[in-house]
């Protein structure tokens, strides 16, 4: 039995995961009980961009206390923004007074986060230039910009490289233009739609991203004043207007959050009431959760889910853009696959290197194989860039305790669940990166019974 858990000196305002480095847990424990899931970061971080893009404040609600909404707070400040927080998960963001920021300081406050890149359209409007650092984000991937870029030289904007980012001007405004992205990129979505909105004239935009984020942001959008509307084949019009006011938006919840503890509940053979999650944006997660031997409930205020005992089941999910198997949902759900009788293989089609957290499963016990170039026994997808690797679970494998480093926001999440499934004692380091899009995942795990300490 560890030493006691989070200590009240804990409790007292400070936040697992915000301010310690290191989590010590004891796993073998089911984890039982319910927590609060509120507004998505894929989602809050765009509006809140969004409000830029007004010339009146604007109020969101449901926003999720995470580190990437503090990078963007901190953004905003620097261009002259007023962000006031009222009360917990309430923000006001007021454009009244957008100015030029120092680049040093946007670099300084980018930090790890690839949000920045969206501000070039809104500043683009506003100020005539955006100076946009080199990103942050995940190592899941090479993470390139060029559709961004290609969008935005689209609308008439001049794309400056420099060594530490770019520079952007527009100098003979911003025009409506026909985009087709060759890939449905959520990013490259967003960055037309918070374009185009004050864009002279109509963007067409062909093989959008719909993922329920990009459709929440549309609905601020047009909340604001924009003219929107789409096709039945993913390509969205945007017609340009003068200027937009702010808007009042409680933000969507997070699906990803969602499916991450529902694959703790799977993984430790628990029980979790997600309260905040709802069934139509989960749909694909809810049918893989069903065939891997998970059982839930959907209900009024969120979704139960549970082990209902016996064996899991191996399944082959395919990642994929909405309304496929999100790419966000596959290393969570890994952990539950490791303990499902036989062999599942998920096939990741939208990163080309997401699986490089699982060796430190396989150091838990995990029989895990990635194979680089996917699998030709599956059809292969979109055949964007040989993107597509597949990973092959085998078990049930039982899993022991272990020393491992958070390498990335979901695969950090995932080796929680892995820990908490585990049989002894793990000490999972550098944990502040799951801060990063879990809002106070500490007090949820106490909240849920499971067995840890902190160390800073
Ligand atoms: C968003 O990333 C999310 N992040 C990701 O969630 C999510 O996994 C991803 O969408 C897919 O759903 C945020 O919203 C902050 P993409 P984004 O542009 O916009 C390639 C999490 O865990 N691509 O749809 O960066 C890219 O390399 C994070 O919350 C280009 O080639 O994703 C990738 O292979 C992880 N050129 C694919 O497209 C570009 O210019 C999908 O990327 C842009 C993207």
């Amino acid at each position: 039995m560890a030493a006691p858990l989070v200590t009240d000196a804990h409790r007292a305002g400070q936040r697992v995961g915000l301010t310690f480095d290191k989590l010590v847990i004891d796993g073998g424990k089911p984890l039982r009980g319910r927590v609060d899931v509120r507004g998505a970061k894929n989602l809050a971080t765009k509006a809140m961009v969004a409000a830029l893009l007004a010339d009146t404040p604007s109020t969101l609600l449901d926003v999720p206390d995470i580190s990437d909404v503090k990078v963007v707070t901190g953004m905003l400040e620097a261009y002259g923004v007023s962000v006031a927080s009222p009360e917990p998960g309430t923000l006001i963001l007021d454009p009244a007074n957008v100015e030029r920021a120092h680049f040093a300081q946007i670099d300084a406050l980018a930090g790890s986060s690839r949000i920045p890149i969206l501000f070039c359209g809104p500043l683009l409007h506003r100020l005539g230039e955006a100076l946009i650092p080199d990103l942050g984000g995940c190592r899941i991937g090479d993470r390139p910009i060029d559709f961004h870029m290609d969008a935005l030289r689209a609308f008439g904007a001049i794309v400056d490289k420099s060594y530490e980012g770019f520079r952007l001007t527009a100098p003979n405004g911003l025009k409506g233009a026909f985009i087709d992205l060759p890939y449905p990129s959520v990013g490259a979505t967003e960055q037309v739609l918070l374009t185009a909105v004050l864009a002279e004239g109509v963007t067409e935009l062909k093989n959008a991203a719909i993922e329920p984020e990009i459709m929440d942001l549309v609905a601020i959008l047009q909340k604001m004043g924009a003219i929107i509307w789409m096709e039945p084949n993913r390509t969205i019009f945007i017609e340009g207007v003068e200027k937009l006011h702010g808007y009042t938006h409680r933000a969507l919840f997070d699906r990803n959050e969602a499916a991450s503890w529902a694959s703790a509940a799977l993984a430790t053979r628990g029980d979790i009431f997600v309260a905040g999650a709802k069934q139509q944006e989960l749909m694909t997660f809810l049918n893989v959760f069903r065939k891997a031997g998970g059982a839930f409930d959907v209900r009024e205020d969120g979704i139960r889910f549970w082990h209902p005992g016996g064996a899991l089941k191996p399944v082959q999910v395919e990642t994929d853009v909405h309304p496929g198997f999100m790419t966000d949902w596959q290393q969570p759900l890994i952990i539950a696959l490791t303990q499902a009788e036989g062999v599942s293989v998920v096939h990741e089609t939208v990163y080309e290197n997401r699986f490089g957290f699982t060796s430190a499963l396989v150091d838990m016990g995990a029989d895990i194989v990635v194979h680089k170039d996917g699998l030709e026994s599956i059809t292969r997808r979109v055949p964007r860039r040989p993107l597509e690797q597949a990973a092959v679970i085998t078990g049930p494998t039982p899993l022991h305790g272990a020393d491992v480093v958070v390498p990335d926001l979901r695969g950090g999440f995932s080796y929680l669940i892995a820990a908490l499934a585990a049989r002894g004692r793990s000490t999972i380091s550098n944990v502040g990166i799951i801060s990063r899009g879990y809002e106070h995942f500490g007090e949820k795990l106490e909240a849920l019974g499971a067995d840890f300490t902190v160390e800073s």
